[in-house]
């Protein structure tokens, strides 16, 4: 359905008003809403609205077709406004709008778990529903320390995250995350220690993963070990990595490094956590990082594409036995074993979204397009680097890459902004981030969007000063 000629009937139909008619006064009738993540002083001065969208295409308020270079926030890589996914939905919310999260359960929440579960690395099996991704993070740490206390071994509470990570943005996912101005203003809720980034030095340019024998790659992950000598495997009730920070600019281990920390995590008796929330689901042209990279967690934790972002749901996978510990220590049947969950937890629309995009992704082929794109989407965007002598390094991974930009002395998150703020001028949605570009163009995306988005990119990249 292609709306950009129909702006009147795409007016009518989602009633919205157009940009002229959002602007003048707009700055009352904006100042309501405090936006998340965002300049909320620059926007309400100069808004960039979205009142629909259709496939690979977000549509503005004056019916212009802006390309999604980011499948929104990482979460619609099957495109915008998939009949099947809306049906699903449509139908769902007519038949069973909400029902009781807690003692009381729906059939959708037991299917959406058995495919899921299907999708999995070997071994993952259970799975506890959230709502986001941040919920999914306080949620696994959560169950880390609950675990170790269910085994006798109450000392296990302390958390290594790593420096760049992102868990979202509740109290523990901010402990263990370690991009710092998400963290700066709130202080330290849960005790956290944090591994050394894994972004390599500026310059590098590396495609895809980099190589074991990179000279910065080779004491990454042993310093896991340095921290176990520090604070003992006694104390330490898991590690949590994203398997390549997505928020972080997309930053790429080394070959072998994930490998490492699950020897190191076994032979210490620490609980390996795989935060997949960008990760899983197709972005690396598989159903998880986890079986992208050869390695398994104990725990991974997902959300955003399980429901091509159409629907709010996220959630963490475990191994059976420690699903089994907690069932083992939960006292008499009718008492709770995990007293954790959320009013939406599983929500019956979000799981409908969840299936049907499951089925999608399967159907679709979606994960054998996103092997197939990527290595043209790793050309055009690395032959970025000569675009602008401000490009200090480009990283990449299945469908998604990040470009570091020079600071503007003085102004070290000045550049990105710029970028993206012409690219949106242009037609084309990216993400700015730190001194970060991030780009994860939908799954559907043909090789002439991704040439369109790196094209634009690149002349945009040479305008800068
Ligand atoms: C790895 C990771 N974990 C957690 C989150 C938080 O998810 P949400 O925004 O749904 O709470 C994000 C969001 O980008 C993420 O990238």
């Amino acid at each position: 359905m292609d709306l950009s000629d129909r702006p009147e009937t795409l007016r009518a139909a989602f009633a919205v008003p157009t940009s002229a008619e959002l602007r003048p006064g707009g700055a009352d009738w904006m100042a309501a809403h405090w936006m998340p993540f965002t300049g909320n002083r620059q926007f309400k001065a100069d808004p960039r609205w979205v009142v629909a969208a259709d496939g690979a295409y977000l549509i503005d308020a004056d019916g212009r077709r802006v390309f999604d270079g980011l499948s929104g926030l990482w979460c619609t890589g099957l495109g915008h406004g998939r009949r099947e996914i809306v049906q699903a939905v449509q139908r769902q919310v007519a038949t069973l709008d909400y029902a009781p999260a807690f003692q009381f359960g729906h059939p959708l929440s037991f299917e959406l778990a058995n495919r899921i579960v299907e999708r999995m690395p070997a071994g993952l099996n259970r799975v506890f529903f959230t709502g986001s991704g941040s919920e999914a993070a306080d949620t696994a740490l959560k169950i880390a320390r609950a675990y170790w206390r269910a085994r006798g071994q109450a000392s296990k509470t302390r958390f290594i995250g790593r420096v760049k990570g992102y868990h979202g943005v509740n109290f523990g996912g901010i402990s263990v995350g370690g991009i710092v101005g998400n963290r700066k203003l709130f202080g330290q809720a849960v005790e956290a220690d944090h591994l050394p980034h894994t972004q390599p030095p500026a310059g590098s340019f590396y495609r895809g993963q980099p190589p074991a024998d990179a000279p910065y790659a080779q004491t990454l992950a042993e310093q896991l070990l340095d921290l176990i000598a520090l604070h003992d495997a006694s104390t330490i009730a898991a590690v949590i990595v994203e398997p390549f920070s997505g928020s972080a600019g997309v930053v790429v281990p080394p070959v072998g490094y994930l490998q490492r920390l699950r020897d190191i995590c076994t032979q210490h008796d620490i609980l390996l956590i795989f935060d997949e929330v960008i990760t899983g689901f197709g972005r690396c042209g598989a159903w998880t990082a986890a079986e992208a990279f050869g390695v398994v967690p104990d725990v991974l934790n997902f959300a955003k594409q399980v429901t091509n972002g159409v629907q709010p749901l996220g959630g963490v996978v475990v191994r059976q036995d420690i699903y089994d510990t907690f069932m083992a220590a939960g006292g008499p049947e009718y008492a709770l074993e995990l007293p954790h969950g959320y009013t939406y937890s599983a929500h019956p629309v979000a799981c409908a979204a969840g299936l049907a995009a499951l089925h999608l992704l399967q159907h679709d082929e979606a994960l054998a397009r996103v092997r197939a794109l990527a290595p043209v989407f790793e050309a055009k965007v690395h032959a970025l680097r000569g675009a602008s002598p401000h490009v200090t390094d480009i990283r990449n991974y299945g469908l998604a890459a990040g470009l570091t930009l020079a600071p503007v002395p003085g102004e070290p998150l000045k550049r990105p902004f710029e970028v993206a703020m012409r690219m949106w001028a242009k037609g084309f949605y990216v993400r700015y981030g730190g001194d970060t570009v991030q780009l994860a163009p939908p799954f559907i995306s043909t090789e002439a969007q991704i040439d369109d988005l790196c094209d634009a990119l690149g002349q945009t990249l040479r305008e800068l000063t």
